[in-house]
């Protein structure tokens, strides 16, 4: 390893930042050896914030309507032979009960960009949830909307958003998206989200086509200046029905590398092993948790959607993957020397930085 990228390393380690360029250096000395430094610096970071416990999140796809195109999505509107089906207010409702008894304490509402989830719709089945389950926390993950939209719906209960900024560089950003989409649009819901008051998660592809160490280096610059509460990073993986159907996916070591740098840049923030990285492989959660990611989030959704929610090739939805194996997951964990964390898991330090 050169003293170069020990001097980044450990920079990164006691100053939580690089300049732009350092980042690129940083993405573009990756071997076998940092790569092994970098991880076991994330992990001492995870552990002295979060031990060894890994937080499940119960992962509720509600539907695979949307009105976007993105040129990378399996769920994209002009794949015309998606099958699509949206859940019922009742239908979500049971997952969360089953989840609920599973142990599960955070319940993520995620779908395409579906007309049908107005407002109103949206807050009633908040409503119904917090009743129930006051003390779960209830992710949203259901793309961009007004700040008003936004507003409402953390009123009426939502703790949580996930909305991928997917590329850090508008130039890239369009070349991955339709032209009715836009990076600044994307930007000013991030923004909004953390205006009200949200735990914000954004996050990005690892290999998306067009995407170099520029770009990433971009990414990994808007990550430590937006400071999220959570970020979702996986590999791309094609879909054959999308624009990108014959591109390569990502790669898992990088995946799992820029993981071990988001952890350094924010030693607290919740950083899934990603469902794209355990398709990809076989071990690729494993792999992410000892890069320094502390999250996972089975699927909870209806078996008989599961396989429809498919935003790319092969997508994971069995085994260590779906909520009722957790008895599977958790040995999976004991195995690398973590466990799994039941309790609601928010972003340590949140109400304290927040004065809630
Ligand atoms: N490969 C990997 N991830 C994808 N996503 C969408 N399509 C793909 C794909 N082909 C990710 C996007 C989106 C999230 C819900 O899933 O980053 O924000």
């Amino acid at each position: 390893m050169t003293e170069r990228a020990k001097f980044l390393i450990e920079k990164l380690c006691s100053e939580h930042s690089l300049e732009l360029s350092e980042y690129k250096e940083l993405i573009l000395a990756r071997d076998d050896e940092v790569a092994a430094l970098l991880a076991e610096r994330a992990r001492e970071v995870r552990q002295r914030h979060y031990g060894t416990g890994v937080y499940v999140r119960g992962l509720i796809e509600i539907s695979n309507i949307c009105k976007n195109d993105c040129l990378y999505c399996g769920i994209r509107r002009g794949n015309s032979e998606a099958e699509r089906y949206r859940l019922t207010k009742e239908e979500i409702l049971e997952c969360c009960d089953e989840g609920y008894s599973l142990g599960f304490r955070t319940f993520v509402l995620q779908g395409g960009e579906d007309p049908y989830y107005t407002d109103d719709v949206l807050c009633e089945i908040l409503f119904e949830i917090k009743g129930r389950y006051p003390e779960c926390a209830v992710t949203l993950s259901l793309g961009e909307r007004s700040h008003d939209s936004y507003s409402r719906l953390f009123t009426a209960g939502a703790d949580r958003y996930l909305l991928r900024h997917e590329t850090a560089c508008p130039v890239h950003y369009a070349r991955l998206h339709p032209t009715d989409m836009s990076y600044d649009g994307r930007m000013r819901c991030l923004r909004d989200l953390k205006d009200i008051g949200y735990q914000v998660g954004c996050g990005f592809m690892v290999g998306s086509p067009y995407q170099t160490e520029d770009e990433l280096a971009k990414d990994l610059k808007f990550i430590e200046e937006f400071s999220p509460n959570m970020c979702g990073i996986g590999p791309f993986i094609p879909h054959k029905k999308s624009v990108f159907a014959e591109h390569a996916a990502g790669s898992v070591e990088l995946t799992c590398y820029l993981l071990s740098i988001i952890r350094l840049i924010l030693p607290t923030v919740l950083l899934p092993a990603t469902t794209a990285l355990g398709t990809l492989a076989g071990d690729g959660r494993e792999r992410g948790i000892l890069s320094g990611a502390n999250v996972v989030m089975p699927n909870l959704s209806p078996h008989s959607v599961r396989t429809k929610y498919e935003l790319y090739n092969n997508k994971l939805h069995s085994g260590s993957e779906s909520a009722e194996a957790l008895a599977e997951l958790e040995s999976r964990l004991s195995k690398i020397g973590y466990h799994i964390e039941y309790s609601r898991g928010d972003q340590k330090d949140f109400f304290r930085k927040e004065g809630i």
